[in-house]
């Protein structure tokens, strides 16, 4: 993705990785909109850190960060070549720690099972094999990302017409990924295409992806859109100036077509349905969750009450970087991050084979590995 830096245009990816120094580096989001920086993390607990506190965040981009992560510890042991009981239960270390950074979006688990069945299927005789395999594979990991989401976006670009308003929820933009997005892909290669449209960004509280990371990314890309409070989705609806969702997903029940995603994502689709709107998910392959058999069992990831009761930006009046509380300090929070839509609700999972039904979903099993 192209981002104006001081006057000039760069190409970035949200996640990648310093082999010198054995560093994963991530786009700081905690510091956009306002401040572009890219921040280095020296061990495999930091970028742990790095995804719980979301200085990273979004399905593929912790999805490739857990990878990279999972690289990093591997590539530090110290304990000699032999692959001995110690250096397992360290790679086991690396892959809790990495693993258990954010629980509901699944691509980070499926990217450290992927990696972790081929290491140990691989016969891989020192420690030092495994830290140079470990990080083909997730580089691997890092560029199939990229292909999926331009591939969702090779198909559901199909959907867009001119003069379309198109509506999404939290950041499923190239930042959510390591680059294009998953629910933005398609709004990025229509617009590329020529075809003109609107979008309504939903600022997403409480931590305000919407407001602060896609409409950032828009405007980078030139697309115009329109900031909203979360309760105004259903206004412009019942006015007619919705005309499709697109939105991403943290994890998709494969079995079931249940669709955990950003609080507030049900919402929307409750209001869509009820004005018959179309309401679409766009998904690359690692967002599909094949071993749980209902939306019930997804964890979902409950946050600092602190999210809720304060707001983060910068001052209006000096500029500098400012955390305000907003509720009283009695009165209790509470910060579920993640909602679950039923499939019933959902018009069609864009993804980088095409465009299913969620009861369809079934069929594409065996395509990510
Ligand atoms: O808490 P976040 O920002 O990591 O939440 C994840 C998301 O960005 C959204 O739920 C998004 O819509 C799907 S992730 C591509």
């Amino acid at each position: 993705m192209n981002v104006l830096v001081n006057g000039r245009r760069e190409a970035y990816r949200t996640v990648s990785f310093d082999s010198a120094g054995n560093r994963v580096l991530l786009i700081d989001q905690k510091l956009l909109p306002h401040d572009f920086e890219v921040a280095g993390f020296g061990t495999y607990r930091e970028t742990a850190v790095a995804i719980r506190d979301m200085t990273v965040r979004g399905a593929g981009a912790i999805g490739a960060a857990a990878a990279y992560g999972f690289a990093q510890g591997i590539r530090a042991w110290a304990g000699g070549s032999g692959i001995s009981d110690g250096f397992m239960e360290y790679v086991d270390d690396v892959f809790r720690t990495l693993g258990e950074a954010r629980p509901t979006a699944v691509d980070p688990m499926n990217a450290l099972r992927w990696m972790r069945k081929v290491l140990t299927d691989s016969g891989l005789g020192s420690t030092e094999e495994w830290g140079v395999r470990a990080l083909d594979l997730a580089d691997q990991f890092a560029d199939e990302d990229v292909a999926h989401c331009q591939a969702i976006g090779g198909h559901g670009a199909s959907l867009i017409r001119e003069g379309m308003n198109i509506l999404t929820h939290c950041n499923a933009g190239w930042l959510a990924f390591v680059d294009y997005g998953s629910a933005t892909a398609p709004m990025y290669s229509a617009w590329d295409s020529g075809t003109k449209f609107h979008v309504w960004c939903d600022e997403t509280r409480p931590r305000l992806q919407g407001a602060a990371l896609t409409a950032w990314e828009l405007h980078n890309h030139g697309v115009p859109h329109t900031v909203i409070a979360d309760n105004a989705a259903g206004f412009l609806m019942s006015q007619g100036k919705v005309d499709m969702v697109i939105t991403g997903s943290d994890r998709v029940i494969a079995r079931t077509g249940e669709v955990a995603n950003k609080i507030g994502t049900f919402t929307k689709a409750v209001l869509a349905h009820y004005h018959k709107i179309p309401f679409y998910v766009a998904i690359p392959l690692s967002t599909l969750d094949w071993e749980l058999s209902s939306g019930a069992a997804i964890p979902i990831e409950e946050r600092a009450g602190e999210e809720v009761y304060s707001v983060n930006g910068i001052s209006l009046r000096s500029g500098a970087r400012e955390s305000v509380r907003v509720a009283n300090r009695e009165s209790r929070v509470s910060n579920y991050g993640f909602d679950i839509t039923p499939p019933d609700l959902i018009t069609g999972i864009i993804t980088p084979k095409g465009i299913f039904n969620p009861s369809e979903l079934g069929g594409l099993e065996g395509l990510a590995d």
